[in-house]
């Protein structure tokens, strides 16, 4: 397969792309399990972490997945950075252009700018999510930890549950998902599901209408307050009793064996009771533990044009 410089957003991807990347994350997966964790194929290159936005799984398992390429990681801290001072984006990616990092990994609030980036270096861009675009890695790593339960996905079901309009994880996820041949519902407040959703994303209206649906797996959001402008819904307590995964809904769950998914950061007691957290079929810390499979995968496949010899 030939590598590509950046990783941007699912819709860029072909699907012997897509199907290179899943298959290379079981291998990386292996080394995990394995005493010395630590493969030499990105040894000397090095990897920048830009996080505009806050992080915890996708920027931690970035630096596992790098390092356990043998890659040195770089965090660049922007809460004590120039940017602070008013240093404007591509500035610092001249400034970092400099250091000549091979990886640069990007989070940002606004949609686009990994894209951007992208095009002012040299090095290979990984989007870690950028406003409410996309989220490549993540969806790849929910297709890689749901093909794991089911080899055929072909055919099978997930309902997205939340907030789909401020979400790049439903955008990405449900894409490749739709991609995969999965079909996907989604079920939500009427002011955080989009009117103009793609047409993959069948629409279900109740719980009741997931249950008859007969979902393989049910993937809770994060109700994503702070990209909220505004008021979607009266409160919390009435967005749970809606909407949440609680003991009622979750016994449904069970009885259809049902898997549950969460891209994380999990808000207890919104979108997941701490009951639900425990379902023995939850995937949420597969997904964590196949981030860094995936990623790994990832990395080793882009190609940054930094080029120069290997002394
Ligand atoms: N799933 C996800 O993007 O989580 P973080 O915000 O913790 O990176």
């Amino acid at each position: 397969m030939e590598a590509r410089k950046d990783l941007l957003d699912i819709e860029s991807l072909t699907m012997e792309e897509i199907s290179y990347v899943l298959d290379n994350a079981a291998p990386m997966k292996q080394l995990f399990t394995r005493s010395v964790k630590k493969v030499p194929v990105l040894r000397g290159k090095n990897v920048l972490s830009l996080f505009y936005e806050n992080s915890t799984r996708t920027s931690s398992s970035f630096e596992v997945a790098a390092k356990r390429l043998s890659a040195d990681v770089t965090e660049f801290s922007v809460s004590t950075s120039s940017v602070k001072k008013g240093e404007s984006l591509l500035d610092t990616i001249e400034t970092l252009q400099a250091m000549r990092c091979d990886y640069i990994v990007i989070r940002h609030s606004q949609a686009g700018v990994p894209g951007v980036v992208a095009k002012h270096t040299r090095a290979s861009v990984l989007n870690a999510g950028d406003g409410h675009h996309a989220h490549p890695t993540q969806a790849l790593l929910d297709a890689f930890t749901f093909r794991e339960k089911f080899p055929e996905v072909a055919g099978r079901r997930v309902v997205i549950v939340g907030d789909v309009e401020h979400s790049r994880v439903a955008r990405s996820t449900s894409r490749l998902f739709h991609r995969l041949g999965i079909d996907v519902a989604v079920l939500g407040p009427s002011t955080l599901i989009p009117d103009a959703r793609p047409d993959h994303m069948k629409r279900l209206r109740s719980w009741e209408e997931v249950f008859d649906w007969r979902p393989d797996a049910v993937y809770m959001l994060r109700v994503q307050l702070e990209r909220q402008e505004g008021q979607f819904f009266p409160d919390i307590p009435e967005y749970h009793g809606l909407y949440g995964m609680n003991s009622a809904r979750l016994e449904q769950v069970r009885k259809l064996g049902a898997y549950l998914m969460h891209p994380g950061p999990v808000n207890r007691g919104v979108e997941v009771t701490d009951e639900a957290m425990q379902y023995e079929r939850s995937l949420i810390s597969e997904q964590v533990e196949n981030g860094i499979a995936v990623r790994m995968a990832v990395l080793h496949w882009l190609k940054p044009n930094t080029g120069g010899s290997a002394l």
